[in-house]
């Protein structure tokens, strides 16, 4: 039989492969709580306007909200024939109301509608990003107060550099999502426009009321030009660019908390509640839950990709390939939320081994640099002159298989004779990290005076 919602120009039903590639329902779903807020704001409008009888709108909007609660307490049967979200809650109201829910659609157009809906599901999700990524900040703002003068290793090429504090590695990542943080507010306050009115492409006759239903669903407005409002998917292509950004940063923290938490770095302990253990090997406590959150953030690099190709060759308007956008979307979504909740978690319970992060700030020449630093200070040499006569200790300390704060004032004088012996102050890695008190430089005090900032734009 041919279709019951444009059966009139259809004198045959589709094909079972046709309606298997044509239904969204299977995922579409998900859009439902948004699709009923915006048709009953829709249906508002259009008794506001006069386009409809306010008895037709009020069983319109009742019957929607039975629809609703059906789906929540899952009830509602979901129908492939139907095709998609909408129709399937269309159907169902008409069953309820009967002719009623046949002007519902006045004024509108599936495509308005789905521009809508998914743009409120994605204003949601960013609303939900928001509040992760405070969630993971405030745990590492923690780390990072208590850990403002523990020392580390600072790496380049993930060789010993130069000994930082635990708590400026931890706030390093604090300005990463911070800045995840406010592109995640930028992207809510650009994609918030209402695409609702612009019906199939062109607008409509019928005298729509935009911006009440714009308002009505916490829009700052409507979307300007009705060709761009169901055309427009750079608002998902913007949460998956910021979401993939955001992962990224997570990728790379948890790439570090796989290897610190290594026998062979040992710089931090994961609690048990995010940590596995082997079945052949009772030694082992692995860092599944950082491991995952590496591997998921490819998925959500995928997605943006995947969108920007669906997108990159439609002519305008609508194509039924924007339907191929919501997968994407949900996926990215759902395993961005996870990766941060599963941060946040092993970020709050991981107890950093201060010994072992001391003894390895201390190791591979890490106050090299200090020394140098400490020539030109106190002996006016030319900093590239000091580089130089340090390089020469660190290879004399190599020789004996000894720290630089190991050799004797008489070996150093053998170098350089205007050393003394006050260099050894600026040997120690706590004094190399007081000493670093440049604005954002690794000081304890810096780093707590950064924490305050931190507390109090969170506040
Ligand atoms: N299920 C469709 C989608 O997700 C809804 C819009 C259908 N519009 C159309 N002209 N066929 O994109």
């Amino acid at each position: 039989s041919s279709n019951q919602m444009w059966g009139g120009r259809f004198a045959a039903g589709p094909d079972a492969i046709m309606e298997a590639i044509n239904a969204s329902i299977g995922f579409d779903k998900r859009l439902a709580a948004q699709d009923i807020a915006g048709s009953r704001a829709h249906a508002a409008m259009l008794a506001a306007t006069g386009i409809l009888s306010d008895s037709d709108a009020k069983a319109i909007r009742e019957g929607l909200l039975t629809v609703l609660s059906e789906i929540e307490d899952g009830s509602f049967e979901f129908s492939t024939a139907l095709e998609d979200i909408h129709m399937n809650v269309e159907a169902r109201l008409k069953e309820l109301i009967g002719d009623a829910a046949g002007r519902l659609h006045t004024g509108r157009s599936r495509n308005d509608q789905v521009a809508t809906d998914f743009r409120l599901w994605v204003r949601d999700q960013l609303d939900a990003a928001d509040a992760g990524l405070v969630a993971l900040i405030r745990a590492l703002l923690a780390q990072a107060e208590a850990g403002a003068d523990w020392v580390m290793p600072g790496f380049t090429h993930l060789q010993t550099a130069q000994p930082v504090t635990w708590g400026h590695h931890m706030m390093a990542y604090v300005e990463m999502f911070g800045r995840d943080l406010s592109r995640v507010r930028d992207a809510r306050a650009r994609m918030n426009e209402s695409p609702l009115g612009a019906a199939a492409l062109a607008g409509t006759g019928f005298p729509v009321d935009r911006e009440m239903t714009a308002q009505a669903l916490g829009f700052d407005r409507p979307m300007a030009n009705s060709l761009d409002a169901v055309s427009a998917r750079d608002f998902a292509l913007e949460f998956l660019s910021v979401a993939s950004i955001s992962a990224m940063h997570l990728s790379r923290f948890a790439e570090e908390l796989v290897i610190w938490s290594s026998a062979q770095f040992r710089f931090v302990t994961l609690s048990d509640r995010f940590s596995t253990g082997s079945s052949i090997m009772p030694q082992k406590k692995n860092p599944d839950a950082a491991e995952l959150i590496r591997a998921k953030i490819g998925r959500i690099f995928g997605a943006n990709v995947a969108l920007m190709m669906v997108m990159k060759g439609l002519p305008l308007a609508y194509s039924k390939d924007m339907q191929e956008d919501k997968e994407q979307v949900f996926d990215a979504a759902d395993n961005w939320m996870l990766a941060l909740a599963a941060m946040e978690g092993m970020v709050r319970d991981m107890s950093a081994n201060t010994s072992a992060l001391e003894a390895a700030a201390a190791a591979g020449f890490s106050t090299a640099t200090d020394l140098a630093d400490w020539l030109v200070r106190e002996t006016g040499l030319p900093f590239r002159e000091a580089h130089h006569v340090t390089g020469s200790l660190v290879a004399m300390a190599e020789r004996k298989g000894c720290d630089l704060s190991e050799l004797t004032l008489e070996e150093m004088v053998s170098v350089k004779d205007t050393i003394t012996n006050d260099v050894f102050d600026v040997l120690g890695v706590h004094n190399s990290v007081a000493s670093r008190t440049s604005y954002g430089g690794t000081a304890p005090a810096r780093v707590r005076q950064q924490v305050a900032r931190w507390k109090e734009i969170l506040e």
